[in-house]
């Protein structure tokens, strides 16, 4: 399995002089008082966090959060002011040149989100860049280049030219670029948020199908808190360089840490992504019902229940064994209403009944 990622303690200040900041950073001063008296820009600002391996930890954040930023420091584009990235068991900030190298040849892969495609090469020479760069025999690289053509549905385009490509299929070139290279961590900076919403979606089923076998460390970055919440199974949220919540999606939408995460929240599809377990009542009191997994979400447990016409559910767990009961009324509830109703009933208007109906749907 693939390791994780621990970034530690990191912090990067842009400037002429960051290290002669960095006391007074660590002593609380703020980007805005940063920027206005010394004029440097305080880019991360003590982030921790645990990427778990073969997982997918998506980074999430309005522009100029320091996303980009972040995830710079994971193949080290950029230098971090203090702190360190550690990967099996070593302090990336602190490789040696030739170690540096290596690393990021033979450990990591990027996808770009404005593709970076080569446009002189075809498609199939796009996917292989990487190998030609680590030296591989060609015929080596054109099978490697090829079999992952295949895999993300480019099968009869390799002798195309990037410019012939729609833009969904140029960022699946930019991925099967990255597989081509056999790297334990994957780094995507944005790398869906070109596309058209429908291609968009397309190519997130398309990486979590693929991520169910390669079980990869990915760095996924987005502003876009559906696309976290489908991917992410560690989600980090940032504001002005500042971690401000981690954690899986679940905990994110019943939890909002502060304002600025419940404003992401407070449009999402919450049936989506909330699972049985936190709306259930753990009594029992569905004896002759239907059951559903307490894993599942809202969702499709409100699918299911219709179709069966049931207003009533066991929940189960893996193996069968029941944990508790779930009514269609709670169900619905939960997947339109916050948890945490606010003060203000006026502004919280109630989704269209027709919304609720097709996300059910
Ligand atoms: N090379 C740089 N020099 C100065 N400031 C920078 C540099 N790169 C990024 N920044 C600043 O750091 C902050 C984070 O930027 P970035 O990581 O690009 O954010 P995001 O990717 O979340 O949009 C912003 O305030 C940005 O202006
Ligand atoms: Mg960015």
């Amino acid at each position: 399995m693939a390791n994780g990622i621990e970034i530690k303690n990191l912090y990067k200040i842009f400037g002429k002089h960051p290290e002669k900041h960095l006391e007074a950073v660590r002593n609380g001063m703020s980007k805005s008082e940063l920027n206005d008296v010394h004029n440097h820009v305080l880019g991360l600002n003590n982030i921790n966090i645990t990427m778990p391996g073969g997982k997918i930890t998506v980074v999430m954040g309005l522009s100029g959060s320091g996303k980009s930023t972040l995830i710079r420091h994971i193949n080290r584009l950029i230098e971090p002011t203090a702190g360190e990235v550690v990967y099996d068991g070593q302090d990336i900030c602190s490789m040696s040149g030739s170690d540096l190298r290596d690393f990021r040849r033979h450990k990591t892969a990027m996808v770009f989100q404005k593709f970076g495609l080569l446009p002189h090469r075809t498609v199939l020479e796009n996917s292989v860049y990487g190998l030609d760069i680590q030296g591989v025999s060609r015929k080596e690289s054109i099978e490697k280049g090829r079999y992952w053509l295949n895999r993300v549905g480019l099968d009869g385009y390799e002798d195309y030219y990037p410019n012939q490509l729609s833009g969904g299929m140029q960022q699946r070139v930019g991925l099967a670029r990255a597989l081509t290279n056999d790297a334990d961590i994957l780094l995507m900076d944005e790398a869906y948020s070109a596309l058209d919403p429908l291609i968009r979606v397309d190519m997130q089923t398309m990486l979590l199908d693929l991520q169910q076998e390669l079980k990869k460390t990915v760095v996924f970055i987005t502003h876009d808190l559906d696309e976290a919440l489908r991917l992410g199974d560690h989600i980090a949220i940032l504001k002005d360089g500042e971690m401000v919540q981690q954690g899986d999606g679940q905990s994110i939408i019943l939890s909002p840490a502060n304002e600025y995460v419940s404003d992401f929240v407070r449009d999402v599809n919450r049936g989506r992504v909330l699972q049985a377990t936190t709306v259930m009542d753990p009594v029992m009191t569905a004896p002759e019902s239907m059951s559903v997994l307490e894993t599942d979400t809202l969702e499709n447990i409100a699918r299911d229940m219709t179709d069966a016409n049931e207003t009533t559910a066991h929940v189960v767990d893996e193996d069968g064994k029941p944990v508790g009961s779930i009514g269609i009324e709670t169900l619905v509830a939960a997947m339109v209403t916050p948890a945490t109703q606010e003060a203000e009933p006026t502004e919280q208007a109630a989704p269209e009944p027709e919304e609720t109906e097709k996300k059910i749907a």
